[in-house]
C-alpha cells in the first residue's frame, strides 16, 4: 500500500508527502500584487507535499476579479518573491496557478473600458465577476459581453502565458499550473458550445479545439521546462455556464494524450461534483467522472495525476490504492488547518472554516487559524 505521507518525485521535483493544496483565491491582493501577508499564509501550510497558489493573472486582460494578485510586472515578481522565500526558507514547494478568465471578467477592470475577450462573443449568462459597480464600488457586477480575439491576438495570448510563467521562475516558483479549468478561457477555447470559431482554433474538431491549450502548453514548457509545468482541467465541469457537450470524453482524452506526449509533470483534475452543488444528474455524471479519469490515467503514463474536491484521507488512499491517482489535493480543508497533513497523519480533528472570510477582508480568517495542539 502506498502511503500518502512518504515523499514522493514530481518531474524530477521532491515534495514530502502526496497531498497538495488546491489553488484557492482569497482577494488579499489590494494592488494585484502579492503581499506579506499572503507569504506568510502559505509558509504557515509548507507542509503540504506540495502548494498550488490562487489564480494569478497572467495580464490586466486575464484578470476578473479586484484584490487577486498578477505575474505580468515586476512589481508582481517581486510580490511572489516573498511567497516563493517564506516557502522554501520552511521546506516547502510551490507553483503559481497562471490564470485567464477569457469572458469572466468586466469592462470595469479591463483596460479603459474594453470589453473582456474570449473564445466567442458570447455572453457567459447569470455570471458575475468582481469589479467595479456603477456607483465606483468594488462588488459584484454581470460579466460582460466579450469580443471574440482575432486569431492573431491568440498567439499574443500564447505569449502572455509564456512570460508569465518565465515571470514565475524569476520570482522562485518551482513550477507553473496553467489554469485549464473552470470555465475561464482554456475551457471556453475547448466548450464547442461557447467556442463558434470558423479559423484554425474552431471547436468543430478535435485537433483545432485542442490547438489553444496545447499552443499555451507548448510555450510554456519551451520557457521553463516540460518537467515545471502542469495544468489544470475540469472535465464534466459546468462552472461560469459550461455547457456540457457530447465530445467531452474525446476531447479530454486526445488532450491527456498530448499531454503525456509533452511529458509535462502532472495535470490536476477538479471534480466538482458536490462542491458546485450541480442538478439532479449529478450521480450518472459522477460515473462518467470516474470513467474518465480511469481512462486520463491510463493515456498519462509518466505525467501525474492529482485530484481535488472534497477529498478525505480515506477516499485519497482508495483512489492512490486502486491506482486512480498520484496526489490528492484538499482545497478548503487547508484554509482552516494550516498543519492538515500533521491532522490526518495522527487522527487529529479538523477545524471547519468560516465561509464569510473566504474571500477578501484582514487576517482573520486568512493567517490566525492555529496548528493543533494535543492534550
Ligand atoms: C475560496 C476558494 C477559492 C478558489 N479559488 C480557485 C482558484 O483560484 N483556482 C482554481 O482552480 N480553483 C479554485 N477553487 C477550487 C478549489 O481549488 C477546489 O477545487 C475546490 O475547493 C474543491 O476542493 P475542496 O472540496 O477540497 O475544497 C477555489 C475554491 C475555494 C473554496
Amino acid at each position: 500500500m502506498t502511503d500518502l505521507f512518504d515523499s514522493y518525485t514530481l518531474g524530477g521535483l521532491p515534495l514530502k508527502n502526496r497531498l497538495v493544496i488546491a489553488p484557492m483565491t482569497r482577494s488579499r491582493a489590494p494592488q494585484h500584487i502579492a503581499t506579506e501577508q499572503m507569504a506568510l499564509h502559505y509558509a504557515q501550510r509548507a507542509t503540504a507535499g506540495l502548494i498550488i497558489t490562487e489564480g494569478t493573472s497572467i495580464s490586466r486582460e486575464g484578470q476578473g476579479y479586484l484584490f487577486v494578485p498578477g505575474i505580468y510586472s515586476q512589481e508582481q515578481v517581486q510580490g511572489w518573491k516573498l511567497a516563493t522565500d517564506s516557502v522554501h526558507s520552511v521546506g516547502g514547494k510551490i507553483f503559481a496557478q497562471l490564470w485567464h478568465v477569457g469572458r469572466v471578467s468586466h469592462t470595469s477592470l479591463q483596460l479603459d473600458g474594453r470589453a473582456p475577450v474570449s473564445a466567442s462573443n458570447k455572453a457567459a449568462q447569470g455570471v458575475t465577476a468582481f469589479g467595479y459597480t456603477e456607483s465606483g464600488e468594488p462588488g459584484e457586477v454581470p460579466a460582460s459581453t466579450p469580443r471574440a480575439l482575432t486569431t492573431d491576438e491568440v498567439a499574443r495570448v500564447v505569449e502572455d502565458f509564456a512570460q508569465a510563467a518565465a515571470n514565475a521562475v524569476d520570482a522562485g516558483f518551482d513550477g507553473v499550473e496553467i489554469h485549464g479549468a473552470n470555465g475561464y478561457l482554456i475551457e471556453q477555447f475547448l466548450n464547442p458550445l461557447v467556442n463558434d470559431r470558423t479559423d484554425r482554433y474552431a471547436a468543430s474538431n478535435l485537433a483545432d479545439r485542442l490547438r489553444f491549450v496545447l499552443e499555451v502548453v507548448d510555450a510554456v514548457c519551451a520557457r521553463i521546462g516540460a518537467q515545471r509545468v502542469g495544468i489544470r482541467i475540469s472535465p464534466y465541469g459546468r462552472l461560469f455556464d459550461m455547457p456540457d457537450f457530447p465530445e467531452i470524453d474525446e476531447t479530454y482524452l486526445a488532450l491527456c494524450e498530448g499531454l503525456s506526449e509533452r511529458g509535462i509533470a502532472y495535470v490536476h483534475v477538479s471534480d466538482q461534483n458536490g462542491f458546485f452543488l450541480l442538478d439532479e444528474s449529478v450521480a450518472v455524471q459522477e460515473q462518467a467522472f470516474v470513467r474518465l479519469l480511469k481512462h486520463c490515467k491510463e493515456k498519462l503514463g509518466t505525467t501525474a495525476l492529482i485530484l481535488a474536491g472534497n477529498m478525505t484521507l480515506e477516499r485519497a488512499q482508495d483512489l492512490v490504492d486502486a491506482g486512480l491517482i498520484d496526489l490528492a489535493a484538499f482545497g478548503q480543508p487547508f484554509i482552516a488547518n494550516p498543519d492538515l497533513v500533521a491532522r490526518l497523519k495522527n487522527g487529529w480533528p479538523l477545524t471547519t472554516p468560516d465561509r464569510d472570510t473566504y474571500y477578501g477582508g484582514t487576517a482573520k480568517g486568512y493567517v490566525d487559524y492555529s496548528p493543533y495542539v494535543p492534550v
